[in-house]
Parts: structure tokens; sequence; C-alpha cells
């Protein structure tokens, strides 16, 4: 009898630490908009340092970029905004961003996501939601 409702309440843990974790949408894991921010803003400070990628951005309305792509790592974390930017292949069109640039650019972000204390885990999920980007970007 004993083993019996130790068995339903291990099954009952099990299930509830399952529902808690699944409930848990990854801008929550994120630590929600302070974080995305402080994402963004490491991410343009990363960015201004590179030599390279930073060609890209020359003529570029920085308050713009941080405001939309805060919005679109939002969305794709699936937290409560709406995107208003342009479509990434209108933005990027006429760029010719490399697949090398493309991947350094990446490491950019993984080094502004590491600044902000953001967990390996939780990095990797953000980087498969902004990954099927990848092909409206390079080579347009
Ligand atoms: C997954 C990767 C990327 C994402 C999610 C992303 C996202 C964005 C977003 C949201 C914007 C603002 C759109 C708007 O103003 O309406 C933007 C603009 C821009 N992106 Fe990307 N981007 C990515 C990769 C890159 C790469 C690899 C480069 C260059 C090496 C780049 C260069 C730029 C530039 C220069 C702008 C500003 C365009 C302007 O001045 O109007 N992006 N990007």
């Amino acid at each position: 009898m004993l083993r019996h409702s130790l068995t339903v309440l291990l099954v009952f843990l099990l299930l509830g630490c399952q529902s808690l974790s699944s409930s848990r949408s990854l801008f929550d894991e994120l630590g929600g908009m302070p974080v995305i921010e402080k994402i963004t803003d490491n991410f343009i400070d990363e960015i201004s340092f590179d030599q390279q990628i930073v060609q890209h951005f020359k003529e570029s309305d920085i308050d713009r970029f941080r405001a939309k792509l805060i919005e679109q790592i939002c969305v794709e974390a699936g937290g409560p905004c709406t995107y208003s930017g342009d479509s990434m292949v209108d933005v990027h069109t006429k760029m010719n961003i490399t697949e090398a640039e493309f991947n350094r650019t990446v490491d950019l972000l993984i080094n502004a996501m590491n600044k902000a204390g953001v967990a390996h885990r939780t990095q990797n999920k953000l980087l498969a939601r902004l990954a099927p980007m990848r092909a409206d970007i390079i080579y347009r």
C-alpha cells in the first residue's frame, strides 16, 4: 500500500514538472524584455567592435535596428510583441552577405548572450528559432 502511494506521488511529481517546463515559454526562460534588451544592446556593441561586420551598418539607423531586433527576438521567443519591421529578404537584399559573415554575426550574438548571462541551452533554443532565416539573409 505504501509502495503504491509512493508510486502515485512520484507520477504526480513527474507530470507536474513536465507541465511546468513545457508551459514556460522561451520568452520567460530568457528573462523577458529586460534580458532581450540587454542581449540586443550587447549585440550592437559586439557589431561595433567587429571591423568587418560593422561595415554593413555604416549607413544604418541603429535606433531603428535596435527597436526592430528587440521586437523580432521577443516574437520568435513567443513573447507578447508584434514585429513591425521589414521582411528579412527586403532588409538584407543588396547587402551581399556571405555565409562567413552570417556565421560571424551568429558568433557575435552568442557573445552578446553570454555577456547577458543566458544559459547555453536557452541560447541554443533562440538560435534554433533564428536559424531558418539564414536563407532569407545570405547571398541576396
Ligand atoms: C539571424 C540573423 C539575423 C537577424 C535575425 C537579423 C535581423 C534584422 C532585423 C530585425 C533588422 C531590422 C529590420 C528593419 O529595420 O525593419 C535587421 C537589419 C539589418 N541587418 Fe540583419 N539580421 C540578421 C543577420 C544579419 C547579418 C549576418 C548582417 C550583416 C553581416 C545583417 C545586417 C543588417 C543591417 C546592416 C541592417 C540595417 C539595415 C538598414 O540600415 O536599414 N543582418 N536585421
